[in-house]
């Protein structure tokens, strides 16, 4: 691979049968966006220096990248002239004379890095002046068709709008990916014209170019023609979506991963996974999501951005920036909100919200219960039905649950409170001061029994009156 490395990534386009108000190279498919996934294969490659054309809602595309790969240069195209024109404009900016120029488009999501290296290498091997990204396919629609000459060398690029009925036939294809000599590049694009069936500067024109000056033009065929796809509308979107997620979930189970079915399963781009994880139908592994070896994850959950400990078992459960232990429980029918850390051997169990709670080491919260903005020591029971009562209606307060405390079914625990080490509640306790370690609370007054009845209807009933008559 060249020492010198330019690559310009064209993302200036309209993309209007997105029908969106937001930037077509900005959806997403496998939890980045398309040109997310176009700078992490042009990442992969090194390059001295990476150039993005940004036109159309550059003010939400533009941040979008610098986010992405801060050392990017962004080139702006005031209007879309065309594909040369643009090339021209991120050379400008790039400041590039030498070395290799590699050009794609932000709108391929399943482009791989090592497609482009291998490409850049055939380009650099075979010493041309430029180099297209080919593709043999059935359908050859709308593409610029590869043009060769007898002896097989490339003549030029001929766009569908400008090509004859017999070069419409040809079945290979650019796929808009070029190589170039910078230095013939910078010759070539001055000299292009736009006196074609669109007005526009094209790109592809160089080909003509550099065959005249009788320099060498390579076409060199890719096999995954589906890496150099764009997705133009939403439903070419949900296709090249759902093709990721096949080819993401193919190789995690090559790596040793068990899916029950693939076809429910989806898991993103940066998902970690790791092996003798079994993931049953209906998950989806989301963001940053990490698993550890023997968690079994479904059926049914979402998890995003989930850090899930090794053996763990969470079933019907849906999680944001959640921490869960090593041989933890969670679920069925849990909600763990943000900042959700469950210990090892720990449990959420069913019908349980969690937000802001640390939760110690074999500590339960198996029943029906609401946990914000607490700490439950190691080892403590929280009884069924609990409500930690966080908010009071303008600031929200922090509860404690010491170590091996047990809590009462039913309780409240109005915040902020402390519950000791080795604390018990009672039923029903609504706990509004601090429990000290190792003490009993209770709350509410003695029970009272009072009839309801009128005293006739009582009288007449035999088994009222034996049941009162036992009682006094
Ligand atoms: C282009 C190629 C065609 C190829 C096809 C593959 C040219 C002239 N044609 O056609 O040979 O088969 O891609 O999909 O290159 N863009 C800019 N500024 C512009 C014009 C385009 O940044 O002024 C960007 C677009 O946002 C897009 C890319 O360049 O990402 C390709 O442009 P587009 O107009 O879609 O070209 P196609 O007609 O698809
Ligand atoms: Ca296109």
């Amino acid at each position: 691979m060249a020492t010198d490395l330019t690559v310009i990534v064209l993302a200036a386009g309209g993309g209007t049968r997105m029908r969106s108000k937001q930037a077509k190279v900005l959806h997403e498919i496998g939890g980045r966006s398309m040109v997310g996934h176009v700078l992490a294969a042009v990442q992969a490659l090194e390059p001295t220096r990476v150039v993005a054309v940004v036109g159309h809602q550059r003010d939400q595309v533009g941040p979008h990248i610098q986010a992405l790969m801060p050392e990017a240069t962004l080139a702006v195209q005031e209007e879309q002239k065309g594909t040369g024109h643009a090339v021209r404009i991120a050379l400008a900016a790039g400041g590039t004379t030498t070395g290799t120029v590699l050009v794609a488009a932000g709108d391929t999501p399943l482009l791989r890095g090592e497609s482009l290296r291998d490409f850049a290498a055939e380009h650099e091997a075979a010493q041309c002046a430029v180099s297209v990204l080919s593709g043999i396919v059935d359908d050859p629609f709308g593409y610029g068709r590869i043009v060769r000459n007898d002896e097989g060398d490339v003549e030029a690029i001929v766009e569908e709008k400008d090509a004859t009925h017999d070069q419409r036939s040809l079945h290979e294809i650019s796929s808009g990916i070029l190589a170039f000599d910078a230095e013939f590049l910078l010759d070539a694009l001055p000299r292009i014209g736009n006196d074609n069936a669109k007005g526009e500067y094209y790109l592809t024109d160089t080909v003509g170019l550099a065959r005249e000056a009788g320099l060498a033009v390579g076409a060199f065929p890719i096999d995954d023609w589906v890496q150099t796809e764009g997705a133009n509308d939403r439903v070419q979107l949900a296709h090249l979506g759902r093709e990721l997620n096949r080819r993401i979930v193919e190789a995690w189970m090559r790596d040793g991963v068990t899916v029950m079915d693939p076809a429910t399963t989806w898991v993103d781009s940066d998902v970690t996974l790791a092996p003798d994880v079994v993931l049953l139908p209906g998950t989806q592994l989301l963001g940053a999501t990490a698993v550890a070896e023997d968690a079994v994850i479904g059926p049914d959950c979402t998890l995003k951005d989930c850090e899930i400990g090794r053996g763990a078992r969470v079933v019907r459960a849906h999680g944001e920036l959640a921490v869960i232990g090593a041989g933890a429980n969670v679920g069925p029918f849990s909600y763990l909100r943000p900042g959700t850390v469950l210990g090892d051997g720990g449990k959420i169990g069913a019908f349980v919200e969690t937000k802001n709670a640390q939760i110690g080491a074999g500590a339960k919260v198996p029943h029906l219960s609401y946990v914000g903005d607490a700490d439950i020591g190691e080892g403590t029971n929280i009884g069924a039905g609990t409500i930690f009562a966080n908010y009071d209606g303008t600031h929200k307060h922090h509860t404690t649950v010491g170590r091996g405390a047990k809590t009462g079914a039913n309780n409240t625990f109005v915040a902020p409170v402390t519950i000791g080490d080795g604390a018990v509640t009672g039923g029903g306790t609504v706990v509004r001061r601090d429990v000290p370690p190792g003490q009993l609370a209770v709350s509410g007054g003695p029970q009272r029994n009072l009839d309801r009845r009128p005293a006739r209807a009582a009288e007449t009933s035999i088994g009222e009156a034996t049941e009162r008559g036992g009682e006094s």
